[in-house]
């Protein structure tokens, strides 16, 4: 097993601005651990193998023939401002970029940060190329509070449009040249450019007892992913991590979980098997799928916002998230088997469920419970400040949902 947890972790949010980082560092992980990359479903799948599609990946363990499968799924983007196509502002002096705001943003946990750019390019012959430009960069500022004296009172109102735009210079700055310059190709097409804060992740409080950095929802998810496959042992079943963009917007997109990237590899698994339709219907329902997603954890500001029953507290283990409107996808036969294997490895678990009059999130686990008919099982590790650009957890739980998903895998 991993022995240095937290740094791995910490090195991995670090270097990973955006889910196109995220794919690039999952493959490298897995082609370092003997896992062999394809670039397509139509030839024999090897044993160990990946697929990579842009901001989504899947990686898998093959096991005996017809054996149950077990998945592990979790989402690679976090929601952020991105770079529009035709970025230059220049206005009253300032050089600004003109951005959109991808997937529920807390808005105001963007205002005075240090922010880098990363992303990607697409030459003129359709060769992609990564960036990940760290120095800072940009800044979105927060009208000083002589100008907005009711700010305190009323709280920071913010216009979507209007109010987020970064200022990344003086005068006039091209950022199409700037991206030739960072990324070294001439003819670019195309480009994915996000924002992010720069601050690099941090073990906090007097006890070391917590972490700090931005998208722990849900890239904590994802590493645990990764890890556990690599870690886990060769087993009777048949192992699949999944990592999926566009969850932060719903997840209907050709990479998303809403997408066929998940079930045509598992098709292909049990067509290269020699299975019949009902063979494969019939392994689906003997598959669970593990769907990690952080959850929110107690705030204790705000005691009143959880279900008093179910509320999970930090550093006491993966959160279980149930709900019966299937907005999380556990049942009570889910619940009962991620219990047996939590307890066979010492992994504490708790139970989040949201209160009535809350309406709570949802995630990959349904789509992938309704799109492949496996039963999916949704956890998460218990996080405060969930879509800020600086979330925080317990310092402990990320090796305890680590446990969990090697345990989960093999049995
Ligand atoms: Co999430």
């Amino acid at each position: 097993m991993l022995s240095n947890t937290l740094p791995s972790l910490m090195e991995w949010l670090d270097a990973c601005p955006t889910p196109f980082h995220v794919v690039e560092r999952a493959a490298t992980l897995l082609q370092s651990s003997q896992f062999q990359q394809v670039d397509g479903l139509s030839g024999e799948l090897p044993r160990n193998g990946f697929l990579c599609r842009d901001g989504s990946i899947v990686a898998w363990r093959l096991g005996a023939p017809d054996a149950p499968i077990r998945i592990v799924g979790a989402h690679t983007d976090s929601p952020n401002l991105r770079v529009l196509p035709q970025p230059n502002i220049s206005q009253s002096g300032w050089s600004q970029l003109a951005v959109e705001v991808y997937g529920g943003v807390l808005l105001n946990s963007w205002l005075d940060r240090d922010l880098g750019i990363a992303g990607r390019v697409i030459g003129v012959s359709g060769e992609s190329v990564l960036f990940n430009v760290t120095a800072p960069l940009a800044r979105v500022p927060q009208l000083a509070i002589h100008l907005d004296r009711e700010v305190n009172e009323r709280g920071v109102q913010l216009d979507k449009h209007q109010h987020l735009t970064p200022i990344w210079g003086i005068g006039t700055n091209n950022f199409s040249e700037w991206l030739r310059q960072v990324t070294g190709l001439d003819h670019i097409a195309a480009f994915d450019a996000h924002l992010f804060d720069i601050t690099p992740s941090a073990i906090l409080g007097v006890d070391n007892s917590m972490l700090a950095s931005g998208r722990l929802d849900n890239q904590l998810s994802c590493w645990a992913g990764i890890y556990a496959l690599i870690n886990s042992l060769h087993s009777e079943c048949t192992q699949i991590v999944v990592l999926n963009d566009h969850e932060e917007v719903g997840s209907d997109s050709a990479t998303g979980a809403g997408g066929p990237l998940l079930e045509s590899i598992i098709d292909a698994i049990s067509i290269q098997e020699g299975l019949s339709r009902g063979q494969h219907f019939d392994r689906m329902s003997r598959s669970w799928c593990l769907s990690a997603d952080n959850a929110h954890a107690i705030h204790p500001n705000y005691t009143e916002r959880h279900e008093p029953r179910h509320a999970p507290v930090p550093n006491a283990g993966v959160a279980l998230k149930i709900n019966g409107n299937q907005r999380y996808a556990t049942s009570s036969r889910g619940a009962a088997h991620i219990r047996g294997v939590a307890d066979s490895a010492g992994v504490p678990l708790q139970t989040f469920v949201s209160r009535n009059n809350m309406p709570c999130g949802s995630t990959i686990g349904p789509i992938a419970a309704t799109k492949l008919g496996i039963e999916a099982i949704d956890v998460g590790v218990p996080q405060l400040s969930m879509h800020s650009a600086r979330e925080m957890c317990g310092s402990a739980d990320p090796a305890h949902l680590l446990t969990l998903m090697v345990a989960f895998l093999n049995q």
